[in-house]
């Protein structure tokens, strides 16, 4: 499990003021679990994720992963960027295997490993070609593959299909939804869209703008439908979803309102 405890961050502006990114903000991973964390831009989630990945220390507060406090990056967890971070001079299997080759992980092995995950993400034809090759869809599996690959027991995603096109998008949320499936790996996951949000989620975490808090959680399934059916459609378009998606975007209205009036 994962367990987020009342994590605060504050930065010290080069202006010489403090921002107060994030305030207090507790929620658990259980294992299998996905956590999606919904909110305005600059509310911090990104700064709430780059936590949990050991990139920024907390203020306040403690993160553990399996009991352990999370203290600075670590093969336990695996990272998916807004915008893929694939070194371009590398070919697309040498990218995956990556981490693999810094957990000492020996050649035969490693490609072992990396033609498994190229299969799981639907690129096995692709491990020879360079990242300018690649589509952004395609570039962003290759981002999963490369998060899986030490079999990390949480993957973090922060807004992981953000600049693709609505069709591509979708693919990848099935894509993904069928790894989680089939790895029952934990998953927190950052977006800007509620569709996404209650789709994909297990649990959705609303959050309000600075400091960024955690104004509602939402205990969804509709996951579970769409592991079931395969087919968003027909999940989007019921009346619960439907529902719940005005009550999210109600919620971040009034955040936005509070913020501008304030
Ligand atoms: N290194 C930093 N130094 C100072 N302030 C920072 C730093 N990183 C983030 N902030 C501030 O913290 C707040 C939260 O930023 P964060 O990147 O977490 O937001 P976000 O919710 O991910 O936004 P977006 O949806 O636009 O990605 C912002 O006000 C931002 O300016
Ligand atoms: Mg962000």
């Amino acid at each position: 499990m994962l367990k987020v405890d009342h994590a605060s961050v504050f930065f010290a502006a080069r202006d010489g003021r403090t921002v107060h990114a994030l305030d207090r903000v507790s929620f658990d991973i259980p294992d299998e679990g996905f956590v999606v964390a919904l909110g305005a831009s600059g509310c911090g989630k990104s700064t709430l994720l780059n936590a949990i990945a050991g990139f920024l220390p907390l203020s306040e507060g403690s993160i553990t992963l399996n009991g352990r406090p999370v203290t600075g990056p670590g093969a336990d967890r695996g990272v998916v960027f807004q915008k893929d971070a694939l070194l371009p001079w590398k070919s697309v299997a040498d990218n995956v295997a990556l981490g693999l080759k810094f957990a000492g992980v020996g050649r035969r092995e490693r490609q072992e490993r990396v033609e498994d995950l190229l299969q799981l993400v639907g690129l096995a034809d692709f491990g020879k070609a360079a990242p300018y090759e690649l589509s952004g869809g395609m570039r962003q599996r290759v981002g999963i593959a490369r998060a899986l690959a030490t079999d990390p027991a949480i993957l973090l995603m922060d807004e992981p299909f953000g600049a693709l096109d609505s069709l591509t998008r979708e693919h990848m949320q099935e894509l993904l939804i069928s790894v989680w499936s089939r790895t029952a790996k934990k998953v927190f996951f950052i977006t800007h869209s509620i569709e996404e949000a209650l789709l994909l989620g297990t649990q959705v975490l609303v959050m309000s703008p600075r400091p960024g808090r955690v104004v509602r959680r939402f205990d969804v399934d509709f996951v579970r439908r769409f592991v079931e059916g395969g087919d968003a459609r027909p999940i989007k378009t019921s009346p619960e979803f439907a529902e719940l998606r005005e009550e999210i975007r109600a919620i971040l209205h009034e955040g936005e309102n509070l913020r501008s009036a304030a």
